[in-house]
């Protein structure tokens, strides 16, 4: 088969590197991919995700027979609609599906349709409106733009003037642009956060092994919110009990809502879960694989992705059988000196070669002149897997000195929770 991948980041080099290892791989295209899969697969220039007809006619120039898409944006836009029309073979949901992660207010009113375990919440585009309902919450709450807004628009307010200025900020002042025509105002839950990501074809869902991702910039949790400093998989704190009540509670009735609502979701469901005292509960939905989980999810699959994307894009999911390692995986994630608020890019990397059992993932590289540079704030996600997740933290961190750039911040103490015995 030939397959193209869609995106740049850690995550397309992730499902690039687990796509390139199938059987049934004949050529694989990124597009545009990025320097890491650039050695595993063939990077495309000169053509814009955006345009959907010029992608259509990629694919059938080069008789593509499966796309596999990875960010939001694309789904949002409706690349997957357009490249279905011209009769190719998509993993994703349509734009109709992807609203459960593009909009919260959909997300959130599907939830209780669907009486899907989630934070209580009321949804809002007129200010005053809003600034009213403040005075019947209990605190604390979280405000957020119901858009895509790059991981920036929920906001976690303390005081009753931070939450009126927030309201200010997103409503009138429109900082989220479009994103924030609505806000959706939520009771503060507490808990630990799990990433549960399923295969579904609108029909089955067969969860992947739960992880978890570590939002903060520093050790201890502590310091600005970020992309996701590391992760790791499987997350000890998820028991199969609790896996049980996701699928129930969660999944089945989240795929199960799309189809009769007559927008069948196909592709990787992510919901992420909260533990709450009280139980699961859903914080939000994403419609495509979570970066950086997939960098610890995908090493762990045994099962060939090319069979279980088909699958799902041809509605046969339940026909496969979807194998694990019996193994643990870590990532920790190697960003640029400022990130996450003011960037250095252009610095030479040096990778020297890893162990077995190990990858490090590109996510904000590029090449200039022969050189490997850094291109983002989150350069790399170095990535490693052993028998259990002590091990995979001692390999990944014996190894962490074989990357090298000017600037380099990472965290030191990723799956510290796993190790701690998940309190
Ligand atoms: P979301 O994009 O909706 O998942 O929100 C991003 C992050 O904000 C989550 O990963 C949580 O850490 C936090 N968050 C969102 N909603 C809530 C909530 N209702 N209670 C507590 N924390 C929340
Ligand atoms: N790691 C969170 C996300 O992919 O949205």
């Amino acid at each position: 088969m030939n397959v193209l991948v869609i995106g740049s980041g850690g995550r397309e080099h992730a499902i690039v590197w687990k796509v390139s290892q199938s059987p049934k791989l004949t050529k694989l295209y990124a597009l545009p991919g990025n320097p890491g899969t650039a050695e595993l697969a063939e990077n495309v220039n000169g053509i814009s995700v955006d345009d959907h007809t010029a992608v259509a006619s990629f694919c059938k120039d080069k008789q593509i027979d499966l796309v596999i898409v990875g960010p939001e944006a694309p789904l949002a836009a409706g690349l997957v609609d357009s490249l279905s029309a011209e009769g190719i073979r998509c993993f994703g949901p349509s734009q109709a599906a992807a609203q459960i992660e593009a909009s919260k207010s959909f997300a959130k009113d599907f939830m209780a349709r669907h009486n899907i375990p989630t934070a209580k919440y009321a949804t809002f585009s007129n200010y005053d409106e809003a600034v009213r309902y403040l005075q019947s919450v209990d605190y604390p709450i979280v405000i957020k733009a119901s858009g895509l807004a790059a991981g920036k628009g929920v906001i976690l307010p303390e005081t009753d003037e931070e939450a009126k200025s927030t309201l200010e900020d997103i409503l009138v002042k429109k900082v989220f642009g479009e994103a924030g025509a609505e806000v959706v105002i939520e009771e503060r839950m507490t808990g630990q956060e799990v990433s549960l990501m399923a295969f579904t074809d609108g029909t089955s869902v067969v969860p992947m092994l739960p992880a978890q991702d570590h939002k903060r910039l520093l050790d201890g949790d502590q310091g600005l919110n970020t992309g996701g400093m590391g992760a790791y998989a499987p997350a000890p704190i998820f028991t199969s009990e609790m896996m049980n009540e996701a699928i129930e509670k969660v999944l089945k009735p989240a795929v199960n809502g799309m189809r009769s609502e007559g927008n069948p979701f196909v592709g990787v469901l992510y919901a992420g879960l909260m533990l709450t005292p009280n139980g699961i509960r859903t914080l939000e939905f994403n419609c495509r694989f979570g970066d950086p989980e997939t960098q610890v999810v995908l090493p762990l699959l045994e099962t060939d992705l090319v069979e279980i994307a088909a699958a799902c894009a041809d509605g046969n999911l339940a026909n496969i059988n979807i194998q694990w390692k019996n193994n643990a995986a870590v990532c920790v994630v190697l960003a640029s000196k400022g990130y996450p608020e003011k960037v250095e890019s252009g610095k030479v990397v040096t990778i020297e070669k890893l162990p077995d059992d190990m990858v490090c993932f590109h996510a904000g590289t590029k090449t200039e002149n022969g050189n490997l540079i850094t291109s983002g704030g989150r350069v790399f996600g170095l990535t490693a897997w052993a028998e259990d997740i002590a091990s995979a933290v001692k390999k990944v961190y014996a190894n962490i000195d074989k990357v090298t750039f000017d600037g380099m911040q990472y965290r030191k103490d990723i799956a510290h929770r796993a190790l701690e015995g998940a309190k």
